[in-house]
């Protein structure tokens, strides 16, 4: 071999061993980075698994909790404070059949927002004729403030509302316009026309609203602009879906808070106290949201989550199932998965560690997301938490979570219901002929939380199947009552108009 062969042997073989060097090194980076993907995911693993066993709804336990519902339900109805549930009595004692005329206002007080509107109802052959409505969002400040900012605020974007009144609206001659409010807090009443709050849920803590009168403090504010009634979006929901559909016998909110209302006779309330009303009937608010039982699945996400909350140890159904509550139990387990797992890289992402920071809505897009390589989660996850680079596995991981959330929501929801089924069909199966069909039972349901999150609400659907079994489940109904809690306040000033009564005295 001549002098230049050899060196460029030489060279050659220095080549090639610096290759072998790249490839070995590159290869050991690779497994290292293997070995520690497999060591991330056998601890989400172990994560994932007491999250799943933790939050486990058999049917045999949804059950259960159906029957601890109806339990409850009676205790409610036995005496004030005998149970989680305050049962309150509405003194609505007319829903409407349909037959209502004039023009009737609502306001409807839920969570963030409320709105303002009207409705110009035309009997039994003209319906409802023409509505208009009107969204106000309320400042953060206004919901932990004072008690007359947040009615003066109300009243006045009311006022204006009012104002603004057009002529395809006809309020007759010497009659004064009257307003149906719904306010969705648990409120005890005394009679139909006033309330005290009994506490405030939903992010909102004005101490100087508690024990008042929540009518009479919206009236301050409005000044006598005939103001009528107020009732909880439960029941206008109730109203508005029986306006549309004599079979219904009760209304259940899924949104940001949770709650159930039902038409019950007045001989089956031992609490009742007074004149008995002719229909024979009230509608009950029962705050569902407040209910509790050693079945429910509680996480330790759960109990940190209720800890840190404005009303520690209240709404324990509520924090499980509704919306405010669902995309925030997922931030925590999502936080844990971060913190000792390092689901998303050694370092835990800033965002994450806020509370309230993944809302329910975000979390519905991510479960719904169909595509092969979960392109909306990775696009979320960016977005609103400010992590990159995902890989498909920890995707995957984060649609698993919220499937766990939601359907252990969705599943408990299903079991509330067939707790009120329970209660209003036995006493409806009491009075059945021998042999007869059951009775159809309306749920008019409404909130945002069923009415977008397509996975929770089939799987409300399917559970009420899967616990009833599917004979008596074709019996029961759900029926979306879309704008329930604010056309059904406008309905129920309608059916207990000053006017009808001053009608039937003449
Ligand atoms: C309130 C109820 C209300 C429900 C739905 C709950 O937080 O306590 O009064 O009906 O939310 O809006």
């Amino acid at each position: 071999m001549g002098k230049v062969a050899f060196a460029t042997a030489v060279t050659c073989a220095a080549a090639a061993c610096a290759v072998t060097a790249l490839v070995v090194r590159q290869r050991m980076q690779s497994s290292v980075r293997w070995a520690r993907i497999d060591a991330v995911m056998a601890r989400v693993d172990v994560v994932m698994r007491e999250l799943e066993e933790r939050c486990a709804t058999t049917v045999g336990k949804l059950r259960q909790l159906a029957d601890a519902m109806a339990v409850e339900m009676h205790a409610g109805l036995a005496a004030e404070g005998a149970s989680k549930l305050k049962m309150l009595i509405s003194y609505v004692d007319n829903l409407p059949t349909g037959d209502e005329e004039g023009l009737f206002y609502a306001l409807d007080l839920g969570g963030t927002n409320f709105r303002v509107l009207r409705v110009q109802l035309g009997g039994k052959e003209g319906r409802i004729v023409r509505q208009e409505f009107e969204e106000v969002s309320i400042p953060p400040h206004l919901m932990i403030g004072g008690s007359d900012e947040l009615f003066d605020f109300i009243a006045s974007a009311l006022a204006r509302f009012i104002a603004s009144e057009g002529e395809d609206f006809h309020l007759p001659t010497g009659r004064q316009r009257e307003l149906g409010f719904t306010f969705s807090f648990p409120v005890r009443q005394i009679s139909i026309g006033s309330g005290t709050l009994v506490k405030w849920t939903k992010g909102f803590n004005i101490d100087a609203t508690v024990g008042e009168d929540v009518v009479g403090e919206l009236s301050r504010a409005m000044e006598r602009q005939g103001l009528d009634m107020r009732v909880n979006d439960t029941i206008g929901t109730l109203a508005g879906g029986r306006y549309h559909d004599k079979d219904v016998v009760a209304a259940v909110i899924l949104g940001t808070g949770t709650n159930a209302a039902y038409v019950e006779r007045v001989e089956a309330i031992p609490k009742w106290q007074g004149l008995l009303p002719k229909s024979g009937e009230t509608v009950i608010n029962m705050e569902w949201g407040n209910f509790r039982s050693s079945h429910l699945p509680i996480t330790e996400y759960d109990q940190a989550l209720d800890d840190e909350s404005l009303n520690p140890g209240e709404q324990i159904y509520e924090k499980l199932v509704s919306g405010m509550y669902l995309g925030e139990i997922f931030r925590r387990v999502l936080l844990r998965l971060a913190r000792e797992a390092a689901l998303f890289g050694e370092t835990v992402p800033a965002k994450l560690e806020i509370p309230f920071s993944l809302r329910t809505p975000i979390m519905s897009a991510m479960h719904h997301d169909k595509s092969p390589d979960l392109t909306v989660v990775s696009t979320k996850l960016n977005e609103v938490l400010g992590i990159s680079n995902t890989s498909l596995q920890t995707r995957k991981v984060v649609v698993r979570i919220c499937d766990i959330i939601a359907k252990r929501s969705a599943r408990l929801a299903a079991a509330g219901i067939v707790g009120i089924v329970k209660k209003v069909g036995r006493a409806r199966d009491n009075a059945r002929e021998g042999g007869s069909q059951l009775p159809r039972m309306v749920i008019a349901m409404d909130g945002g939380l069923y009415e977008h999150y397509m996975i929770f609400s089939e799987s409300v659907q399917s559970t009420i199947k899967e616990i009833l079994g599917e004979e008596a489940s074709d019996s029961v109904v759900i029926k979306m009552a879309n704008d329930g809690s604010g056309i059904g306040a406008a309905l129920l000033a309608a059916s207990h108009s000053h006017y009808l009564e001053l009608e039937q005295d003449l």
